[in-house]
């Protein structure tokens, strides 16, 4: 069978079903560069051992390079025949270098190590690429926030109204969340770091080559220490689509918060027209389908990753073929954040808020109660109590439908002699906001060094 890897043992050529279910070209190809990459340092061990002649190397390496070549062009392409990007570039190779030297570079490494290694590669790479979206997305709410700065907004919990907090400090705690991301990414690699490259099959190999060499040509610190883990480990794939995922679900909270801000109900964004969409019947529709397909991508990528661990769960040491499905799911990972960060960070960069809305609706809502229980803590009152003479003010103007700051230093007097007319000066945004000055807190102070910090830790990932 033409571009067969194997045939001394067998009597007939594979049926068409078994080709086709076998056959992973259409989505390995992407793989192509890397194999080439791996086959050229191969090529250099082999002659490092002796099982190459100073002219063979340089045969092989220039076959290589033409065969690089043609790979870039699209001049050469897998055929229907060839079963994995493996095959069809040995395929290549042949054809460039002849069947008696191309034949020779198979000598002492399996697809099994190999392709452990080229997924390594390739998710390093795109690691990297898309730590770079992330932190994208992390200066345009940085930007947002420094422009915003001093802007007191509702902060919820149970999506009902909490306490103010600044708008900076909300838009800043995404950023510490995407910030851990990439920092995530960047540990993930140590881990990525070590190249499967020599343990063959599963056993490494009797040629007396130098995995370590491979491994420095390739870009990785060091080989692996046991070729069975090598060859059949993925949690590396597993690791790196859970980050994926965790990057899907932080970018997907915050298109949440976008959909609903940009609600009529909530008034407190604008999308930039060039990040919105209308729609085909209704003319005065602008929705906000970057946030949503953010959200519906989540799911996707969460799909990425269980896939994965179903696959790996029960997987015997050491290669066995559902392998091959490791990476359909970290290639769709890669796609999709790929699309969808520039998309998400522009959408971002890109908001208009609704100010004065936000700041007239931070302390509406009972949300400064908090802020009479504190205030009667620091006159030393139990907090116990406290919080039960702050709720009594609560439940008074709940029933008189009016805010905290509408009683009368009367209405105060009568819950308790505690409460005076001092109470009223926790009873504005400013003073409430102010208050919350230690680290982490939302006083602009305190949101001040919290962006500092932000920005020293992003210079540093
Ligand atoms: N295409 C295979 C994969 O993606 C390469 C390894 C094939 N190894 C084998 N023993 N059939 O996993």
């Amino acid at each position: 069978v033409q571009g067969a890897l194997w045939g001394g043992r067998f009597a007939g050529g594979p049926a068409d079903a078994l080709a086709a279910l076998s056959k992973s070209t259409h989505f390995d190809w992407r793989l192509a560069g890397y194999d080439i990459a791996g086959s050229r340092a191969h090529a250099r061990v082999l002659h490092k051992a002796g099982l190459l002649s100073e002219e063979e190397l340089a045969g092989m390496l220039e076959a290589l390079d033409a065969l690089d070549a043609d790979v870039r062009s699209g001049a050469y392409l897998p055929a229907d025949s060839d079963e994995d990007v493996h095959g069809s570039l040995e395929r290549g190779l042949i054809e460039r270098a002849g069947p008696q030297l191309g034949g020779k570079l198979r000598a002492g490494r399996s697809r099994n190590d190999q392709i452990a290694t080229l997924g390594r590669m390739y998710l390093r790479d795109h690691a990297r690429i898309i730590a770079a979206g992330v932190l994208a997305t992390v200066d345009s709410l940085v930007e947002q926030a420094e422009k915003h700065l001093g802007v007191a907004m509702p902060g919820r919990t149970h999506l009902q109204h909490a306490q103010p907090v600044l708008l900076s400090h909300h838009l800043l705690a995404h950023a510490w969340a995407l910030l851990r991301d990439v920092q995530r990414l960047a540990d993930w690699d140590k881990r990525a770091a070590v190249s499967p490259y020599g343990s063959g099959a599963l056993a490494g190999s009797s040629l007396g080559l130098d995995p370590n060499a491979v491994a420095a040509d390739l870009g990785f610190d060091s080989a692996a220490w046991n070729s069975i883990d090598g060859t059949a480990s993925r949690d590396v794939y597993a690791e790196f689509a859970w980050v994926a995922a965790m990057i899907g679900v932080d970018l997907s909270r915050i298109s949440e918060e976008i959909i609903l801000w940009a609600t009529k109900e909530f008034s407190f964004v604008t999308l930039d027209d060039a990040f919105s969409t209308g729609s085909s019947i209704m003319p005065q529709k602008k929705n906000p389908d970057v946030a949503e397909l953010a959200r519906g991508k989540a799911g996707r990528l969460i799909g990425d990753l269980t896939g994965l661990l179903a696959t790996l769960k029960g997987l015997p040491l050491a290669y066995n073929r559902d392998l091959q499905e490791d990476k359909e799911p970290v290639f769709d990972a890669t796609d999709t954040l790929e699309l969808l960060l520039p998309a998400v960070s522009g959408m971002i960069a890109t908001l208009v808020f609704n100010t004065e809305r936000m700041e007239s609706l931070a302390p509406q809502g009972f949300a400064l109660a908090t802020d009479i229980a504190e205030w009667l803590v620091r006159q030393g009152v139990p907090f116990r109590e406290a919080h039960e003479l702050s709720g009594a003010a609560v439940k008074l103007a709940e029933s008189r439908g009016v805010e905290l700051w509408d009683l009368t230093d009367e209405d105060y007097a009568g819950i308790s002699a505690h409460l005076t007319a001092e109470v009223r000066t926790v009873l504005s945004t400013e003073g409430s906001l102010d208050s919350r000055s230690s680290q982490g807190g939302t006083a602009r102070t305190a949101v001040e060094s919290q962006l500092a910090e932000l920005k020293k830790q992003l210079d540093a990932a």
